[in-house]
């Protein structure tokens, strides 16, 4: 008898985290998971601080600690121009992360078609497998990463309950326009199907790109569910902090789900986290140009040295060609992963192959990413140089 379900057998452990662990066992500068090397902002250490002697340490309300549900409600209200019920449409969850499959697991049933862009961020894949769902994919097209409207007509055209939206995408960088975004929209309602977002990098968006929430959008608010974090935008990725908002039938669902899967998330982290959301405007200025900054730093480093890349309109990575490299004899049938495994033990800097991010055989890029002090990508930069020397 075969002691493993067909579903665990179904998808290999995340490739992402992987490269942490091979990074971490050889001592290279960590570019492929992302997460930053700096501190959160001190008013939520401070916060936390005083969370440690005065509580709570034990469960919170099973779909998120009220305040921190009433917080997030706020937030989302000035986002979507709309009241939003922090009792029956918001749930707190252990990161983007669960949210997603508990969006996923409240609206696909087993054989239910789910549109995902290709590429896209590792996890959806597992999120429709253990949902039950079967992805159709509709390719992102560089440089731009755009996409063909009539493909995801077709989806719905074909029965697609959903469509996953990453905006700003990983490991693209794609920000969706409001055009884009409103001509799924339409689509969505026509078709009485949902758009499930992850946002988690809506911070994250370089001049000239804005971001767009989908729900804000004219009718999308009952047939979206947004999914974010509080992960990346206060760099408190190890808290495990993210949330799901949307129809209050769909909320409902998603409450039940998390309950059996988790209870909930940390309650004094949740706590802590009320702090983070009561930051002013001026915080979230202060991480856009903070990352502004990394990005240009990393693009003319990039440039400097002669890496080919991708320039992301948002988010923290950036996709590297490495096909110069896979033509070098040394290299000949090395795969992507191969040549990050080979990279972060030769030249001492961790990478995500590009190929566990597309649907499409794609082996050619590898995503780095620049959430890192600027000494950290100065002597990454000074290591991809010994790379970069092999193609002069
Ligand atoms: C697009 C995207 N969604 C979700 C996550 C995970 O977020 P969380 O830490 O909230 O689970 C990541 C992390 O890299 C991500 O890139």
């Amino acid at each position: 008898m075969r002691r493993v379900s067909d579903r665990a057998e179904a998808f290999t452990d995340s490739v992402i985290r992987r490269m942490t662990r091979i990074s971490d066992e050889y001592g290279a500068i960590n570019l492929s998971q992302g997460f930053p090397d700096f501190d959160p902002p001190r008013e939520i250490l401070d916060a936390l601080e005083k969370v440690v002697y005065a509580g709570p340490h034990q469960y919170s309300i099973t779909f998120g600690a009220k305040n921190l549900r009433d917080a997030l409600a706020r937030k989302h209200e000035k986002t979507v121009g709309r009241q939003v019920d922090p009792e029956t449409e918001v749930l707190v969850t252990c990161g983007s992360t669960e949210a997603m499959i508990c969006a996923m697991m409240s609206i696909c049933n087993p054989g239910d078609k789910v549109m995902v862009f290709s590429p896209f961020y590792e996890n959806y894949g597992a999120d429709a497998i253990l949902a039950g769902a079967e992805p159709i994919y509709i390719p992102l097209v560089p440089p731009d990463y755009g996409f063909d409207i009539r493909l995801v007509e077709q989806g719905f055209r074909e029965g697609a309950k959903a469509i996953i939206i990453c905006n700003p995408s990983n490991p693209c960088g794609k920000v969706f326009l409001q055009e884009e975004l409103e001509a799924i929209g339409a689509l969505a309602v026509a078709y009485d199907a949902f758009v499930v977002t992850d946002e988690v990098y809506e911070y994250l968006v370089y001049p000239p790109y804005t971001h767009t929430c989908m729900a804000s959008l004219p009718g999308m608010y009952e047939h979206t569910i947004t999914c974010n974090s509080l992960s990346k935008t206060y760099s408190i990725t190890g808290w495990r902090l993210g949330y799901l908002i949307g129809p209050a039938e769909i909320v409902e669902a998603a409450k039940k789900i998390h309950d059996f899967l988790t209870v909930g998330a940390a309650a004094p982290l949740q706590e802590a986290a009320v702090t983070a959301l009561q930051l002013p405007d001026s915080y979230y200025e202060e991480l856009r140009a903070l990352y502004t900054r990394k990005r240009e730093y990393m693009l003319t480093g990039l440039d400097r040295i002669g890496l080919k890349h991708n320039i992301p309109q948002g988010t923290y990575f950036v996709l590297v060609d490495i096909r110069e490299f896979l033509e070098l004899p040394q290299f000949a049938g090395y795969t992507d992963l191969e040549f990050c495994e080979w990279m972060i033990r030769e030249i001492g800097v961790a990478a995500v192959p590009g190929s566990s991010f597309f649907h499409e055989e794609v082996n050619h890029l590898i995503r780095l990413h620049f959430a890192r002090s600027e000494d950290t990508l100065r002597e990454a930069l000074k290591r991809l140089e010994k790379l970069a020397a092999l193609i002069r």
